[in-house]
């Protein structure tokens, strides 16, 4: 019996649903030298996305001796340029997206946090939480990202657990709801119990480890003696015993309101503690979830089973692949089933376009995607049209709550040595204002550009993107302003403020008029002077 189409409809949209459900889109929040780059490369491993450890770096290294941009990275060991890496494993779609660590470039960490339904905290068991794990903790929360909790190295010497634990509560105000509790650590280290399986899961050291790890053992039998003696059990059980007392049961719905934080030990470097993590995210981390926008203007939610294909881009990047000049803009899927060679349309601009060539990042490399649902992550390689913030979907008339753009903190002037390449200049700069990777202001008088960043190594990759990408040899100069402002208001209020603080005002790429500060006391003396007008530190794409 053939079944009607509109069952068939109905079959391949509960279908729809059901791939959505099974993807688990996450990022790495920690400070650098936590060990996040070891962690990814141990969650690809655990993932079977990867078949050896050190395969991460190679590939790297590899991209980068064909390669010279981003010669700064490999400079400073540094990763600057953030990825996505999907991989199918245990009936779940996983999508990890890898943020830079230095905090100059924690604008575009922001931006990738924006396309993460979940964040995975890396703290240094001997260092807990450090000033950039707090900064990138307060964006999950802002954005109410659930969080779980991996103490890592593990294998030396580290702080106090319940030290650890109480820095999480104070800090953060956060509950960690430990699954596991450790036995020792640096060379004492003997590996953890699993508080609600009751097993033990023996570590073993670097020079004893063959196959990995020791199988996982009961806690109670006589078996816990090949791997603890007395009193390193003891210790461990009266550990185990007390923090059961002393904090909350995991609950996934604290969890994932974002008021308690599920917490593993491990270490990374050992592939411990990383297979249970990835199982944790697996089980407990949220799906994607349905998303606020206005669809011709009137609000409404858009849910990842929902039939219309839509997604917005988080994060654009020229120049990946050196061969090619190709841009790639990341779009996060929101709903909908993506399939290659489909027409989307930009919702600000109308520009629609055929997606031929989708990628798909799977940690091997880069593929073309066939089909791809809510919480995936494709690549389109495009010429410009896409821009960060964008929203894209089959009607064009869907727009997702912008992302905002972080207030820059310092501004230069940027000057091309060769005056002939002015207009090369411009375009230039243009282009990497569109990419996110820096914010570019035109002042209303005079011919200089004013760039923004948020912090200077900023600076720093855009001389020599500048030099590598667009042969154009520039400086940067100190410029008279310390605060941009995007200045928002009834037309006759900006027009007036506009008038009387000519010298001081400019547009962002997007013709929006900014109001450069020499400070951020004169921004709050021409605040106070001009009520009507309201100045952001920040603003929502239009
Ligand atoms: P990041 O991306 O957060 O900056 O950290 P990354 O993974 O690069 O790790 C920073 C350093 O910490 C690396 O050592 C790495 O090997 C080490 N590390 C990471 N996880 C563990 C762990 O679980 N245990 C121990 N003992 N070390 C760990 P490095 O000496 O800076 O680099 P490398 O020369 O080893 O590559």
């Amino acid at each position: 019996m053939s079944t009607s189409p509109a069952a068939e409809a109905a079959k391949s949209l509960s279908g729809v649903a059901a791939e959505a459900a099974r993807r688990r889109t996450f990022a790495i929040i920690s400070h650098p030298d936590a060990g996040k780059t070891t962690l990814t490369e141990h969650l690809l491993l655990a993932g079977g996305a990867i078949r050896a450890a050190g395969a991460v770096r190679a590939r790297g290294e590899n991209r980068r001796t064909r390669s010279d941009w981003m010669k700064i990275e490999r400079e400073r060991g540094i990763s600057v340029s953030a990825s996505v890496m999907t991989f199918d494993h245990d009936g779940k779609m996983f999508n990890l997206l890898d943020t830079p660590g230095h905090e100059d470039f924690s604008e575009d960490t922001y931006r990738t946090l924006t396309a993460a339904d979940a964040a995975v905290m890396v703290l240094d068991a001997a260092k807990g939480i450090e000033p950039q794990t707090l900064k990138l903790f307060e964006v999950c929360r802002l954005r109410d990202i659930p969080i779980v909790t991996f103490i890592n190295k593990m294998d030396r010497e580290a702080q106090d657990p319940f030290e650890l634990l109480d820095e999480i509560a104070s800090k953060l105000a956060l509950d960690p709801a430990p699954l596991y509790w450790p036995a020792g650590s640096g060379g004492r280290f003997k590996g953890m119990v699993d508080l609600r399986g009751q097993r033990f899961i023996p570590f073993s050291k670097p020079s004893e480890q063959q196959d990995g790890h020791p199988d996982p053992v009961p806690m109670g039998g006589n078996s816990l003696a090949a791997f603890l003696d007395e009193a390193e059990r003891a210790e461990m059980e009266e550990g185990a015993m007390l923090v059961q007392e002393a904090s909350k049961p995991f609950d996934p719905q604290a969890f994932l309101e974002g008021h308690m934080t599920p917490v593993i030990f491990g270490s990374a470097l050992r592939h411990f503690g990383v297979d249970e993590l990835l199982a944790v995210i697996g089980a407990y981390a949220p799906p994607p979830k349905a998303v606020a926008a206005t669809k011709n203007g009137a609000e409404t939610k858009v849910e990842p089973g929902d039939k219309e294909v839509t997604g917005f881009v988080f994060k654009v990047q020229a120049n990946m692949d050196p061969n090619h000049r190709d841009r790639i803009a990341f779009l996060k899927l929101c709903s909908g089933r993506f399939q290659r060679g489909m027409k989307l349309k930009v919702q600000n601009t109308g520009k629609q376009l055929s997606v031929n060539a989708p990628t798909m990042f799977f940690a091997s490399d880069r593929e073309l995607a066939e089909d791809a649902f809510a919480g995936d992550v494709i690549g389109i390689p495009n010429h410009g049209v896409l821009r960060v913030g964008d929203s894209l979907s089959e009607s064009g008339t869907l727009r997702f709550q912008g992302l905002p753009n972080f207030a820059p903190e310092i501004l230069q002037r940027v000057r091309v040595k060769d005056p002939l390449k002015a207009k090369h200049l411009k375009k230039a700069l243009e282009s990497l204002a569109e990419e996110g990777v820096t914010q570019l202001f035109r002042p209303t008088l005079g011919a200089d550009f004013i760039v923004g960043a948020v912090g200077q190594l900023q600076f720093e990759v855009m001389a020599d993107r500048l030099a590598n990408e667009y042969q154009l040899e520039v400086i940067f100069e100190p410029s008279p302003y310390a605060e941009a402002r995007w200045i928002i208001g009834e037309r006759a209020d900006l027009e007036d403020f506009a008038g009387k603080h000519r010298t001081a005002m400019a547009v962002d790429i997007d013709e929006q008029p900014v109001f450069l500060g020499k400070s951020a006391w004169e921004i709050g003396y021409v605040a106070e002077r001009f009520p009507k007008v309201r100045f952001d530190r920040s603003k929502e794409r239009a």
